[in-house]
């Protein structure tokens, strides 16, 4: 017999009504090996209150569930914290099926749900620090601009100490568990960091000034129910902490080096790097991109000092899984970085050159010349290999990266 989908109780008043996605396995380029969820929540005030949705092709999911505890007819009021599709995907039918008798989304929600959905129905536009009468209770808007786009925004239910944090604090992460106390601590952490890393770390300064803001706003907190993965509760600081070390982005004593290859050659000039790392003292983690995909390699950058990328050269150009990871890199903004760049090559050797200025672009302080070796490494161009691992790990030590 399979399992009934069922809301989960969440606090006296609040259930979670969200959806399990198992097999999805990428997330705008982001790999989610171990999927995730849709998390969308309804109040039983007088009020009955929907807050988010889930991706659409898992509306009945999330109608069963509501149906578990509330006739979803009941629905009164239906709140959207962020407009992306995973959580706003069955606004529309929620709207058409249900018939609340009020929608609300912030101002940006509003036109944001306009241009995806172009509804005629009218969309409540509600703003920073308004409260919102659900009868019995209440609850209170804060925009959170960009985390994770424009118009985002948390909804905070007082009455029971619930803050719906939307993107924030969440993972991807599929579990039959709901709360990340029942999780085994290693997965929340290494998922949440993913997570972090891939969807947040460009924001990184946005989510310092959130973190204050929420300290400032000394809300009484019992949960933090997320919009993907596990719900926080008697752990709910944790994350906090961690999201406040992450976004400060202190380099650890930590290298990676990031390659790909054709004939083998800039793979051994690559292992020569790592060593050089380790004889100076670094930790080093090598990541061929043929094995290593490009969000897990932004999610062991997280606490790196240190980057060190290796590309031979094809048609005039790096290899395009080397063109793909740094493209990607990019994008996510990693401060504090130092690094390298090295390859081999058989007569034009542009790689490098390209890796080089890829680097500079992103802002990472080159701290050796780069290493070019025509066809194959011998002992002495290897040596050289371990020479500019060994002038990073030495340059970390002079940052004073943590160990
Ligand atoms: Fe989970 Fe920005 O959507």
């Amino acid at each position: 017999m399979t399992e009934p989908l069922r809301a989960i109780q969440i606090s006296d008043h609040v259930f979670w009504v969200g959806a399990i996605d198992w097999a999805v396995r990428d997330f705008h380029g982001y790999l989610t090996q171990r999927g995730s969820s849709y998390n969308a929540y309804v109040i039983l005030a007088d009020k009955v209150t929907l807050i988010d949705t889930v991706k659409h092709s898992f509306e009945r999911e999330m109608v069963t569930r509501i149906a578990s505890v509330v006739d979803p007819q009941r629905i009164d009021y239906l709140i959207s914290n962020h407009a992306e599709l995973d959580h706003s995907g069955c606004i529309p039918q929620m709207i058409h099926k249900l018939r609340p008798e009020r929608v609300f989304a912030s101002t940006r929600g509003v036109a944001a749900l306009a241009d995806h959905f172009h509804l005629d129905e009218e969309i409540t536009a509600v703003k920073d620090g308004e409260s919102l009468s659900l009868g019995n209770m209440a609850v209170t808007f804060v925009e959170t601009p960009m985390l994770h786009w424009p118009e985002s925004m948390f909804t905070y239910l007082g009455d029971e100490r619930v803050l719906f944090s939307n993107d924030a604090f969440g993972m991807h992460l599929a579990s039959s568990e709901r709360f990340a106390d029942q999780v085994d601590d290693a997965v929340v952490e290494c998922e949440a960091a993913k997570y972090f890393a891939n969807i947040l770390m460009p924001l990184s300064p946005l989510v310092t000034k959130l973190l204050h803001r929420v300290a400032k706003l000394n809300l009484d907190l019992d949960v933090i129910a997320t919009s993907h993965g596990p719900i926080w509760r008697a752990n709910w600081h944790k994350v906090l902490e961690l999201y406040a070390a992450w976004a400060e982005r202190k380099p650890a004593n930590k290298a990676l080096v990031v390659y790909d290859t054709m004939w083998q050659s800039t793979a051994a000039m690559a292992q020569a790097v790592c060593d050089g790392l380790i004889s100076g003292g670094a930790s080093a983690v090598l990541m061929p991109l043929k094995a290593s995909h490009r969000s897990d390699v932004a999610a062991e950058l997280l606490d790196a000092g240190a980057l060190l990328v290796g590309s031979p050269t094809l048609n005039g150009g790096m290899l395009p899984a080397v063109a793909d990871v740094l493209t990607y890199l990019k994008g996510l903004k990693p401060r504090n970085l130092v690094g390298a760049a090295f390859g081999s090559y058989g007569w034009g050797g542009e790689a490098v050159g390209q890796v080089e200025a890829m680097l500079k672009d992103m802002q990472v302080e080159l701290v050796a010349d780069s290493v070019k070796v025509k066809y194959v490494p011998n002992d002495q161009a290897l040596g050289g290999c371990v020479a500019l691992g060994a002038a990073v790990a030495e340059k970390l030590k002079g940052l004073g990266a943590a160990g």
